[in-house]
């Protein structure tokens, strides 16, 4: 728990930098699970200064996406391929051919073979050393919306009322937030070698009460976290409001 968003983000900066280079002396890739939303803006915004003021380089560094919606133009401003190149990718020096966002203009037919592939690709380059998650007010991480199971895997889901309402604002009225989209599974997430997830402000305290202090149950998907071996979760004082 930290008193501002900005130390714990700064935290997380730090943690990505430090495997980043500890990878590049071991001569291996780097591979991150990356999340978007407002909550890791301060993070990439911090990576995108590590790059340009003391030379962190990304080259060695793959990175998943947890999510995007379906369907969605990738040029659409509020498609996640979108923010990732405007808030992360186009300043920094990662190769074009590292980074991997589920696509949102697969036609549906393919979408099966896509998630399928996307999961194989993950695990062919090693998994995910370190996945970083925000938390939605259902208790999402991902679009892994109440009901997903922890056995599941990248797929295509309904995205719950309460998440497309907390986006009607950016989209310009509900009527135009995609009704689905394609998640990294819970399972995806679970397998991750180490996790930290973020959540910042009193609108996340009463999901992260019952995420961190509630029974495990799919009807709180943020809650499997309790059982992997290597999960932090960074807040700020305001969102720690509710805990006991
Ligand atoms: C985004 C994602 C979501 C968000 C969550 C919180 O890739 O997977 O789970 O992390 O909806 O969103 P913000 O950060 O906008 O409050």
């Amino acid at each position: 728990i930290t008193v501002a968003p900005i130390q714990s983000s700064l935290m997380v900066a730090r943690e990505i930098r430090d495997l980043i280079l500890k990878t590049q002396k071991e001569g291996i890739n780097c591979v991150l699970g990356l999340a978007t939303g407002s909550t890791p803006v301060a993070v990439y915004k911090e990576l995108i200064r590590m790059h340009k003021e003391e030379g962190l380089s990304f080259k060695n560094v793959i990175t998943f996406n947890l999510d995007e919606y379906y369907p969605i133009a990738k040029e659409h401003n509020q498609s996640y391929n979108y923010f990732m190149r405007d808030r992360l990718f186009n300043h920094i020096d990662i190769p074009a051919e590292n980074i991997n966002i589920p696509d949102g203009t697969i036609p549906k037919e393919s979408v099966l073979k896509f998630c399928e592939e996307y999961e194989a690709k993950i695990d062919s380059v090693g998994g995910i050393d370190l996945q970083l998650l925000g938390i939605g007010r259902t208790g999402h991480i991902g679009f892994n919306e109440p009901g997903s199971s922890l056995l599941s895997k990248t797929r295509i889901i309904n995205l719950d009322k309460k998440t497309r309402m907390d986006a009607a604002s950016d989209f310009m009225g509900l009527q135009h937030v995609p009704k689905y989209a394609i998640t990294m599974g819970v399972s995806s997430v679970m397998k991750a070698k180490k996790i930290a997830i973020m959540g910042f402000s009193e609108t996340k305290a009463p999901i992260i009460a019952s995420t961190i202090e509630g029974p495990v149950t799919s009807e709180c998907p943020a809650t499997f976290l309790q059982t992997h071996p290597n999960c932090t979760f960074y807040m700020d004082l305001a969102a720690a409001e509710k805990l006991t």
